[in-house]
């Protein structure tokens, strides 16, 4: 069974999502810890209802060592990393440990609207600004480049000229809370081979 951890910074409905999905049967996989980078973080306690292990290292102490203090905590235990609004940047060793086993699901049509600086409702009132009639959200594996891994999933959104970015993250949010699950059972169903650059699904 594929082991995860997922890392959250704020209310955490994507990690609800995967949890929901956990307990219905239609996802294989056990959640080892939830990790957050503020120890307010509504997700802490979203995981502690369903008994499951929670970390905080507030970003304000750990400064720059959050990463490596995660990676001393979670080396071996977990297959899989998931960001699950996660709006602290992973850097160092982590990147390298874990190559090719973290994935971040990001509110927007990856490469629109991403990169540092980018997340959360700035993603929404960037593209609510722009104008652009389509938007949506996109998870992809993680490494050295903000939002510049490798794409795995994405799905669409209409955005109509009488959006805000409140109302755009929210008719969002609901494709999010599909497509996070879905590219995890792709994981943990070993159907995701990345090359060149590229994920290649199989059937
Ligand atoms: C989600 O919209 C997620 O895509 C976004 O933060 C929100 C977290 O919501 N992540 C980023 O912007 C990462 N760059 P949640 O805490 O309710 O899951």
């Amino acid at each position: 069974m594929l082991r995860i951890a997922v890392l959250v910074s704020g209310s955490g409905s994507n990690l609800q999502a995967i949890i929901d999905e956990i307990e219905k049967g239609s996802l294989n996989c056990e959640i080892k810890y939830v990790i957050s980078d503020s120890e307010k973080a509504y997700g802490l306690e979203r995981a502690k209802n369903h008994g499951i292990e929670t970390i905080a290292l507030d970003r304000k102490i750990y400064k720059g060592k959050v990463s490596d203090e995660i990676l001393n905590l979670i080396n071996g235990q977990v297959d899989l990393i998931v960001l699950a609004g996660y709006l602290s940047i992973l850097n160092g060793e982590i990147l390298r440990v874990f190559r090719n086993k973290i994935i971040n699901i990001h509110p927007s049509l990856i490469p629109s609207f991403s990169g540092a600086g980018m997340y959360g409702i700035k993603v929404h009132e960037a593209a609510v600004k722009k104008g652009v009639k389509y938007s949506g959200c996109t998870v992809h594996f993680v490494n050295e480049e903000v939002d510049g891994g490798e794409i795995l999933l994405q799905e669409v959104v209409p955005v109509f000229v009488e959006d805000t970015a409140e109302t755009l993250q929210k008719r969002i949010l609901v494709e999010e809370h599909k497509l996070l699950p879905k590219a995890i059972k792709l994981i943990s169903d070993k159907k995701v081979k990345i090359e060149n650059g590229k994920c290649y699904i199989s059937k």
